[in-house]
């Protein structure tokens, strides 16, 4: 694998020009107009009005570093081994047994066609574990992925929305492990009602019509009636699973609650649901990258999603979500493994190399970009799919 040089651009050509701002473009009064690492597509809304100032200010050409790619033998083998690093994630059996769990919850439901409060039981002590699990590791949203099976979508789903609405609540409110334990049981549980909707609708591997979306747009009361029947009183778990579906601008559903009305909780669910649904690969369609996710999920801050969820989500994920593959200024290729926090270029990268080991002698090497500020990411060369666990 080489990595080709930077090359020059004249800004006229930025519109259609790819790549990753490789030299810092400050303005006259010291202003950054593009920060170095940034990639150019991310300006895409606004890149004419940014020719415009540049010409103003008599910058003629700017630096970039073109896409890179990598061959998808070496994309599989680094993510081969960055996924098998046991340390960065969730314990494996633990995710199988909350995906079987959440299973169980839903089979049993459908075989009695009704709910009795033991059968949450294991679910609720597992969202104690996972809840455990987000307080202690930080790239646990590598974790996000980690289950996978085409059939199961529900409860494969149910997983990851409990992680990254239970690493968002983590973002929003630090250290108040009650709110997150909350948020953890309430992503396992939102889509509940599902339960009780007709298999052949919930599995069906297409866009559902009119009517069929009628009746699957009725799982979140379902869902609220079916957690409270079996004991399930805490406001914030049971405002999630019913205004998981509510938008910002007062679009969503059940209620076409606006705002503030909708529970903060929900609001951060929503986000999670969304991003999630966005990143699985399912029958009829194949899986987003990460960082299109968050693009897309922004652009719909303030219509669909909360502006200030969606802002922690970019803060969380970065621009570099876990699980994307990088260069750096000085040749090194590595995957990020956490967000950079508030500098959304910076975030953790562990090193590998082209063919995927961690490092000559095989121990993790990271590099955490806020404290090295000699290095910068030079380029995005991928992101894998999901890693599957085989449920
Ligand atoms: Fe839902």
């Amino acid at each position: 694998m080489s990595l080709s040089k930077m090359i020059k651009v004249p800004i006229d050509m930025l519109d259609s020009c790819d790549g990753v701002v490789a030299k810092e473009v400050v303005a006259p009064d010291g202003v950054v107009m593009l920060p170095m690492g940034v990639d150019i597509s991310l300006f895409e809304a606004s890149i004419s009005l940014l020719i415009k100032k540049m010409r103003g200010y008599g910058i003629e050409y700017i630096y970039i570093n073109p896409p890179q790619q990598l061959s998808e033998d070496d994309i599989e083998e680094i993510l081969q081994k960055v996924y098998s690093d046991d340390d960065l994630l969730i314990d494996k059996q633990k995710a199988r047994d909350v995906v079987k769990h959440v299973d169980n919850v839903f089979n049993n439901i459908r075989a009695e066609d009704d709910i009795r409060p033991e059968m949450l039981d294991a679910l609720t002590n597992m969202g104690s574990s996972l809840t455990e699990d987000l307080l202690r590791n930080p790239s646990v949203t590598l974790s996000l992925g980690q289950v996978k099976a085409a059939d199961e979508y529900t409860f494969v789903h149910s997983f990851n929305v409990a992680v990254l609405t239970g690493y968002l609540a983590n973002k929003l409110r630090p250290g108040d492990e009650k709110y997150l334990h909350k948020m953890v049981l309430g992503g396992l549980m939102h889509d509940l009602g599902k339960a009780k909707i007709p298999l052949d609708i919930l599995n069906k591997p297409a866009p559902l019509s009119k009517d069929e979306f009628a009746q699957m747009r009725r799982h979140p009361e379902i869902g609220v009636s079916l957690a409270m029947k079996s004991g399930v009183q805490d406001r914030d778990i049971l405002g999630i699973i019913g205004g998981h579906h509510e938008k910002w601008g007062g679009k969503g559903y059940p209620n076409r609650r606006k705002g503030k009305d909708i529970p903060e909780v929900a609001r951060v669910a929503a986000v999670a649901d969304v991003f999630d649904a966005l990143t699985a690969r399912r029958v009829y369609k194949s899986a987003m990258p990460s960082r299109d996710a968050v693009t897309l999920i922004l652009n719909d801050a303030g219509t669909h999603f909360d502006p200030k969820v969606a802002r922690a989500m970019l803060v969380s994920l970065g621009l570099y979500p876990p699980g994307s593959i990088v260069s750096l200024s000085d040749g090194r290729v590595g995957v990020v493994i956490s967000g950079g926090g508030k500098d959304l270029v910076r975030p953790v990268v562990m090193l590998v190399d082209p063919k995927g080991k961690k490092d000559a002698g095989g121990v993790p090497n990271f590099i955490d970009l806020k404290n090295e500020k000699s290095l910068c990411i030079t380029s995005y060369l991928g992101q894998g799919d999901k890693r599957e666990l085989g449920v």
